[in-house]
């Protein structure tokens, strides 16, 4: 069932305990999703996110006759979900976790109920479409999750139809695992990283929500320094499906609910350490 290609090197025993690790930690996760992750949920980041699918959605490729078609990949709780629903897209949401796909559902019931909204619980690699089945496909923060992105990518492809547009956000910029050039950014960068948890375990303690740790050992697998996510894979996949254009853009991340001051001087002096990707075939 899996692509035939394999482009990353990881034998099939690895690749399944990446998925068991993400069903796992996903399994946990899933009720404290919101409210561990601010560096998804803070308002600046919302803000971007929606401006930036606004962006996107000006690229799709305009179908009068019907609904824009979108798939998530990696839905999780819907952050990206709901916002496409908001913006009239027909979506399918996938995600290899149930408990994710069930708080997706009962957070959008209505659009369930309606047809609006499809869920399918299971890992992307097992999933099928129809060939240009989509307008626009959506991956928030799932790439590094995925033992093998990049035949991913190229499968997802294959279900997006010409004109539509593929957007992958919330990855690893290839700055973040290397040194800054200055001692003052790297100083800097040390401070922001380590500042960033601190000031979140704070906001917890005065919240009085107790929060459990997580593994991400496994589970975020290319989010490691040993192996970080690869951008010129990413970029060759839509070279070799002859994509219109395709665009990687990197940016600075806030990671705390409430603005840490070192933010700013760490746009100022360090490189940005988040990209995302936005690619019209
Ligand atoms: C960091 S969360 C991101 C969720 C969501 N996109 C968002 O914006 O909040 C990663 C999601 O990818 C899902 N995931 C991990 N591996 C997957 C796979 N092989 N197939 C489908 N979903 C996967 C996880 O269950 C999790 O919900």
């Amino acid at each position: 069932m899996l692509g035939a290609s394999r482009y990353l090197s990881l034998d099939e025993d690895l690749r399944e305990r990446i998925r068991e690790a993400n069903v796992a930690v996903h399994r946990f996760e899933a009720k404290y999703y919101e409210l561990v992750h601010p560096e998804v949920y803070n308002r600046y980041e919302q803000k971007r996110i929606n401006s930036t699918l606004k962006m996107v959605d000006k690229l799709v490729a305009d179908n009068r006759e019907r609904s824009k078609k979108a798939l998530d990949v990696g839905a999780g709780t819907g952050n990206l979900t709901g916002k496409l629903l908001q913006m009239g897209y027909e979506v399918t949401a996938t995600d290899i976790s149930v408990e994710m796909c069930k708080i997706l559902e009962k957070k959008y019931k209505n659009y369930l109920e309606s047809k609006r909204l499809i869920v399918i619980n299971s890992p992307i690699e097992y999933v099928n479409f129809d060939k240009d089945e989509f307008d626009l496909i959506t991956c928030y923060s799932v790439l590094h999750h995925l033992p093998d992105y990049v035949d991913a990518l190229q499968r997802l492809s294959g279900f997006l139809k010409k004109g539509g547009v593929m957007y992958l956000d919330h990855e690893i910029s290839p700055f973040y695992w290397k040194n800054e050039s200055s001692n003052v950014a790297r100083l800097v960068k040390l401070i922001y990283f380590h500042s960033n948890p601190l000031l979140n375990t704070l906001c917890f303690m005065i919240m009085g929500v107790n929060v459990p740790s997580f593994d991400y050992s496994l589970s975020d697998y290319w989010h490691k320094k040993e192996h970080p996510l690869d951008h010129k894979k990413i970029r060759c996949v839509f070279e070799r499906e002859n994509y219109e254009f395709f665009e990687r853009v990197d940016y600075h991340l806030r990671g705390t609910w409430f603005l840490n001051p070192i933010f700013y001087l760490y746009t100022y002096f360090c490189r940005p350490e988040t990209s995302f990707w936005v690619a019209k075939k």
